[in-house]
């Protein structure tokens, strides 16, 4: 590893010369799956390098990230059509997935958090969305990709408390668990992505209702910040959830929005807009400031978890660019919807689906320099807004550079167990198409909205909190609500 530290104090000379990815076209889809194609063989190399049990990365990775890296994965060959990795990822998932066939496998279950396993069922139901044929060796199953999420999905809405905080998902599912006492967003959000996949996915209004349930618990006590989409990392249930952790993470603001995202696409509501709105705009000032995507929370001290989370944020801008109709930015609220009042402030700026793309090829842009490291240069780095390889590689580095990629590759259709007709005209009891206001917008969304579009009124400008939420995680890297399995203090600066 010493040279590694060489290496990086060569890191313009590097970059001058080496690989094909620097000179990455964000423009052109060869060459975007050409960096992904180096990216991905990165991973699994490593995962090959290291890995003595199917499905998991060793220490210091925790059981959730290899969800996260299978489910990245599978997105891969959708996108690049490269299935060289199918039948691995295929096999990975699978031997993961527990006696009960909803991956808490046995050396899990005492350590295994809420959110640990949704990662998991969020790989499963991209392997259902996407068709991943099941591998060979498993050619018995008696159980589909599908089956798998929804198990999950059943064992965590029964695990819904409503003992503490009007209800919520705890972040351990064990009691001697330190974090059991801990209500967070990557668990709720997690949720309420699955649920919303499934309801597009299988037309079942169940999932629509817990989709909405668990966002609208999120919006009534607070850990979605109603005006302005901030997503807060969580909240002690001993205090019955009165003082939410500010500190804000790519990953939780990313697993809600693509919550968001499905759910408008399944039915285009005022509430699933009108949050997904918020959500996207405060992502995008909070974690985007300069352009680029960036944990603002942690920046060159992240821990390994957090590398990975820009992941999640990428695949979401992806989704909401792909799954939700586009529609005018306006910079103050009370701009109307046609952008034609005759005020400067109410300029029209573009549209959500542009600044996304903004975002996605500049982030692109520097993630793809930054996977030039390594003894074989396709190791990445972790700052993207420097184009020069910043010295560190790891899986949550190449994921999050996976991902980012990604997400600049047209999309591709997804999969539904039904006919498509079945499911936009599905029998959802809550919500339709056509609603002209929704139900239970707690949040502060719709002011200026007449239509189901994602017009919300929500101002650019107010971003305070946020501004001060990054300013304030700035000074010490605290709590990732990963990794605090170890026995230590729980919501401390274990990390720094
Ligand atoms: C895998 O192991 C080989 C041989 O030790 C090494 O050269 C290579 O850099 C490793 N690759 C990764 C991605 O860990
Ligand atoms: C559980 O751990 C044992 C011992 O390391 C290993 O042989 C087995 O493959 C593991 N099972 C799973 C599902 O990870
Ligand atoms: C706890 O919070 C919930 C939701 O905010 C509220 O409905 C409930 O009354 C609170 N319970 C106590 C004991 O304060
Ligand atoms: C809908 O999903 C729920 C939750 O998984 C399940 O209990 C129920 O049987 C499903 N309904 C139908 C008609 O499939
Ligand atoms: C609609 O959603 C609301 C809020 O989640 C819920 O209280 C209500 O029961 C739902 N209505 C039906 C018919 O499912
Ligand atoms: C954005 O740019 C400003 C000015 O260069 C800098 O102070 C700030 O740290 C940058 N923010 C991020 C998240 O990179
Ligand atoms: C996203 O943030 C950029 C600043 O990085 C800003 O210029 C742009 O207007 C924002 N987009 C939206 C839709 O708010
Ligand atoms: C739903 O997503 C599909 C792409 O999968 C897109 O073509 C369609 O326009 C979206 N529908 C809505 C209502 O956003
Ligand atoms: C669109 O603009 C016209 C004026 O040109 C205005 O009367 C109308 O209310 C606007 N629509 C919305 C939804 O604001
Ligand atoms: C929807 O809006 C209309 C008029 O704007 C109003 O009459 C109706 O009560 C509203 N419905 C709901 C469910 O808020
Ligand atoms: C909605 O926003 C308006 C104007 O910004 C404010 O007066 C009002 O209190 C807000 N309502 C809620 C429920 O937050
Ligand atoms: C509402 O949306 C429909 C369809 O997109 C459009 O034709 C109509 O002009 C919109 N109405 C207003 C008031 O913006």
């Amino acid at each position: 590893m010493l040279s590694l530290l060489s290496v990086a104090l060569m890191g313009i000379l590097l970059a001058a010369d080496s690989s094909s990815a620097i000179n990455l076209d964000i423009n052109s889809v060869d060459s975007v799956s050409n960096a992904a194609q180096g990216v991905a063989s990165n991973i699994m190399t490593m995962y090959s390098n290291t890995s003595e049990i199917p499905g998991l990365f060793p220490t210091p990775y925790y059981f959730w990230e290899g969800g996260l890296a299978w489910d990245s994965m599978i997105n891969y060959w959708a996108l690049t059509g490269d299935a060289t990795y199918n039948p691995l990822v295929g096999e990975a998932l699978l031997y993961q997935r527990g006696p009960n066939d909803n991956f808490m496998p046995q050396n899990q279950t005492t350590t295994e958090g809420n959110d640990d396993q949704s990662y998991w069922a969020l790989a499963a139901m991209t392997a259902a969305e996407r068709g991943l044929p099941v591998p060979q060796s498993d050619s018995a199953l008696a159980v589909t990709w599908a089956e798998l999420a929804q198990n999950v999905f059943d064992s965590q809405t029964a695990r819904w408390d409503e003992a503490t905080c009007g209800g919520g998902l705890r972040w351990q599912i064990f009691t001697f668990n330190n974090g059991y006492n801990y209500k967070n967003s990557a668990s709720n959000g997690n949720l309420v992505q699955l649920a919303a996949r499934l309801a597009l996915y299988t037309g079942n209004a169940t999932y629509s209702d817990w989709a909405q349930k668990v966002t609208q618990w999120s919006l009534d006590v607070g850990l979605i910040a109603n005006e302005d989409g901030v997503v807060f990392d969580g909240f002690d249930t001993t205090t019955n959830c009165s003082s939410p952790n500010h500190i804000q993470w790519t990953a939780s603001a990313g697993t809600y929005l693509s919550g968001a995202a499905y759910a408008s696409n399944k039915t285009s509501t005022t509430f699933w807009n009108g949050i997904g709105f918020a959500l996207y705009t405060n992502a995008n000032t909070t974690f985007a400031p300069n352009g680029t995507l960036t944990e603002v929370a942690c920046q060159s001290k992240c821990n390994t978890d957090q590398l990975a989370f820009r992941a999640v944020l990428a695949r979401a801008l992806a989704n909401m660019r792909d799954l939700t109709l586009d529609s005018p930015v306006t910079q103050e609220p009370g701009c109307s919807v046609n952008n034609t009042k005759p005020s400067p402030s109410c300029a029209d700026v573009g549209t959500i689906h542009a600044s996304i793309d903004a975002v996605l090829k500049t982030s692109a842009q520097g993630a793809a320099a930054q996977c030039s490291g390594g003894t074989d240069g396709s190791a990445c780095g972790a700052d993207w807004s420097a184009f020069t390889w910043d010295g560190t590689q790891g899986l949550g580095q190449s994921l999050s550079a996976l991902e980012i990629l990604l997400a600049n590759l047209p999309a591709v259709q997804r999969r539904t167990a039904v006919s498509t007709s079945s499911v936009v005209t599905g029998t959802s009891s809550n919500g339709t198409a056509t609603s002209s206001n929704g139900t239970a917008t707690s949040s502060n969304t719709t002011a200026t909205s007449s239509n189901g579009t994602a017009t919300s009124g929500v101002s650019s400008s107010n971003t305070s909190s946020s501004a001060s939420a990054s300013t304030n995680v700035a000074t010490g890297c605290s709590a990732s609500t990963f990794a605090l399995l170890a026995g230590m203090g729980f919501v401390v600066a274990s990390f720094m």
